[in-house]
């Protein structure tokens, strides 16, 4: 049984090496939060298919003590614009969020947080690009 599960687990990183497709990014790969397949979750490590939308989705964090900020570099419009931003553990339990209107002038958050976590996910929701994540230290 194990072997045949190593054998599965081989067939299915072999096969995701052959189309391209990344199923954990590096620096999120032991978090259990955002161990999933790609096409759910994009990092600037691993973009995937948005591999050209890096620079307007991966979230910027910024760190100043307990105050934490946010910046998604991306345009706002009523057709396309930044949904929502949040702060995780690497549990998946969601610390803070905001929800953007496609009114508002640009995606940045300001969160206050009080955490013993030393690493915490941020993730920046497009409507047409999907969620991108970033791990950063505390
Ligand atoms: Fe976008």
């Amino acid at each position: 049984m194990e072997n045949r599960r190593n054998f599965l687990k081989a067939s299915i990183a072999v096969a995701a090496g052959a189309s391209g497709v990344i199923l954990s990014t590096q620096s999120l790969a032991n978090s259990p939060a955002f161990n999933m397949p790609a096409g759910i979750v994009y990092t600037k490590e691993n973009p995937g298919k948005w591999a050209k939308k890096i620079g307007g989705h991966a979230p910027k964090v910024t760190v100043n003590g307990n105050k934490i900020t946010v910046e998604t570099d991306h345009g706002m419009s009523s057709k396309h614009y930044i949904v929502r931003h949040t702060i995780v553990t690497q549990k998946g339990e969601v610390l803070a969020e905001k929800t953007f209107s496609s009114d508002d002038e640009d995606a940045i958050s300001v969160f206050e947080i009080k955490t013993d976590e030393k690493q915490l996910i941020a993730t920046s929701f497009c409507n047409k690009h999907d969620m991108w994540a970033e791990l950063f230290t505390v």
